[in-house]
């Protein structure tokens, strides 16, 4: 099977068109995403119509868990992050807030692969340091056995990691070949505001019969994205760090 992969839409319309565009001309049979499909930015209703016309299969993120609120929004989370949230409740229709309340933590795709959001330990775990990488590897190798790739996001950055080595430079287009009994924990990095250092919606390949992971980057309307989240009065920080993809 192949999959087209994404995550951490956040609300982008106009890099999710791009990423799910070139998608559809790699050919894939399913594409899935690792959750956060809105917050930050300003067009959860477009983002959610196109995964509902779609298909696509979701679990959900914080954030989709703050819309529906599985999450209560208490004080650790910031004001700005919070501001958009409320915003984006008046915005989605009630199919697409149920559809979001509905989303699962976690899914197995088949025999595939494991979908989760922040770590294999749990929903909201950020895996940003090598302590915790190792400590994930180790749950899903302990909990999940058999299971031997887990895509994941959150962070934001793409990662190709497992007990025999981490890789973290991954241009456009580098493809990896993983090994038939090694574990994996695989990052796309983020469709809607990739945080890496680079700007370009961030999505992958997954071509689980040769076992081979393709991390894409293209260059999407930045500019269009900015100027809707700075129209519709949300912050002025989110849509900077569209430009620098920090
Ligand atoms: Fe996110």
């Amino acid at each position: 099977m192949r999959y087209g992969i994404i995550s951490d839409l956040h609300a982008n319309i106009e890099a999710l068109t791009v990423a799910v565009a070139e998608i559809d001309r790699m050919g894939v049979d399913k594409i899935v995403c690792m959750g956060d499909l809105i917050g930050y930015n300003a067009s959860p209703r477009d983002v959610l119509d196109l995964i509902l016309s779609r298909k696509i299969d979701c679990i959900s993120g914080n954030h989709d868990r703050y819309l529906s609120g599985v999450t209560p929004l208490d004080q650790s989370v910031r004001k700005d992050t919070a501001e958009v949230i409320e915003w984006t409740k008046k915005q989605v229709t009630p199919e697409q807030a149920s559809f979001v309340g509905e989303l699962p933590k976690f899914r197995m795709e088949g025999t595939e692969f494991l979908m989760v959001h922040g770590s294999p330990r749990h929903e909201d775990e950020y895996i940003l340091t090598a302590d915790i990488l190792r400590g994930s590897l180790n749950h899903l190798m302990t909990k999940w056995p058999g299971t031997s790739v887990c895509f994941y996001g959150h962070t934001h950055v793409p990662i190709c990691a497992s007990d025999e080595r981490v890789e973290n430079q991954l241009p456009e287009g580098t493809t990896l070949k993983l090994n038939r009994f090694t574990t994996y924990l695989i990052n796309v990095g983020s469709v809607g505001q990739p945080r890496d250092g680079h700007p370009e919606t961030a999505f992958g390949l997954f071509d689980s019969t040769k076992r081979e992971i393709t991390f894409r980057r293209l260059p999407y309307d930045v500019k269009s994205a900015q100027a809707k989240v700075l129209a519709a009065g949300l912050s002025e920080r989110m849509a900077k760090r569209l430009e620098s993809g920090r």
